[in-house]
């Protein structure tokens, strides 16, 4: 599937769980093992990663330089901006032009990159109007230190005003089997031809747990967890599922599920 220009595959990788720390609050908890978390994502067809400066605040950032710098040819990592993070518990927005500004060059150091591959808005801010941190993210495009821009966190009206002032190519809104307050986005989406980035894709691990899921991943012999991803890779064209994990054996697990084909029976139990 394609993100603006850039080919990926239909199943990408959520980096933030690699800290494996639950507030995502300061470095990786066992370094080694998020840099091979990270190579070995890569290796099981992950050519999409998702992170955010937010993330650590910049620790996520820096162990995926850690573990993937120089960068493969194919590899695309999607940043985010505009949240600050007070204390491990806030996730408080700030997309005044200033600090995307500092997010945009912190972005660049941390990722060893001259041009972020996509840079996307974590979230609008309620105390500045999006035109203007759009406004920002668009010079920084014309500029040539951004190649893709994003959005996340966004309804249908605030993406069609974010349209009007950047070229926008991924939305990545919390979408998953069993929460799909977002449908409308997602149709929007499809319609625009544009990336939707379900986060938590797993509902942050809950899938796992969901009884239809269980009862058709037994009845594949397969884990719940894939049923979860297979569904929405089944749901949309435009669907680019990001599970993050920081156990190898999950990842495995994760990525097996782009294999996984659901049928007719299948999907209608699940829906
Ligand atoms: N834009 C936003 O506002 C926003 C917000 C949140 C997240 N995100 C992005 O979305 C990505 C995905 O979200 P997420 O990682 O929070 O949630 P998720 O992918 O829905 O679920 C991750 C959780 O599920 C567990 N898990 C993963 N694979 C599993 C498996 N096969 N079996 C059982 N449990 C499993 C993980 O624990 P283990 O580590 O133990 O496997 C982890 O706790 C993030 O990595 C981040 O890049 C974006």
């Amino acid at each position: 599937m394609r993100v603006g220009d850039l080919e990926v595959n239909r199943l990408g990788f959520g980096a933030m769980r690699v800290l494996g720390t639950p507030d995502i609050w300061g470095p990786p908890k066992d370094p080694a093992n998020a840099r091979k978390v990270l190579r070995r994502a890569y290796e099981l067809g992950a050519n999409f990663f998702d992170t955010a400066e937010s993330y650590g605040p910049h620790t996520n950032e820096t162990v995926i330089a850690e573990a993937m710098h120089p960068y493969p040819k194919d590899l695309v990592i999607a940043t985010k901006c505009g949240l600050v993070r007070p204390k491990p518990s806030r996730w408080d927005e700030d997309a005044r032009p200033e600090k995307l500004r500092t997010d945009l060059e912190g972005s660049l150091k941390r990722l060893k990159l001259d041009c972020l591959h996509l840079w996307q808005l974590h979230a609008p801010d309620p105390r500045v109007p999006l035109e203007e941190s759009l406004g920002v993210m668009a010079d920084a495009q014309r500029a040539g230190k951004v190649r893709h821009i994003g959005v996340s966190n966004f309804s249908v009206k605030e993406l069609a005003r974010a349209r009007k002032v950047a070229k926008i190519v991924s939305v990545q809104n919390r979408y998953s089997l069993d929460d799909r307050n977002e449908e409308d986005v997602l149709a929007h989406c499809e319609k625009l031809g544009i990336a939707f980035l379900p986060w938590y894709p797993l509902g942050a691990g809950r899938a796992v747990r969901a009884s239809k899921i269980k009862r058709v991943a037994k009845r594949l012999g397969a884990a719940p967890a894939q049923v979860a991803i297979a569904w929405l890779l089944a749901k949309s064209p435009v669907m680019l599922p990001i599970p993050g994990t920081s156990s190898l054996a999950h990842l495995e697990e994760n990525m097996a599920a782009a294999k996984i084909q659901l049928s007719r029976e299948d999907l209608a139990e699940l829906d």
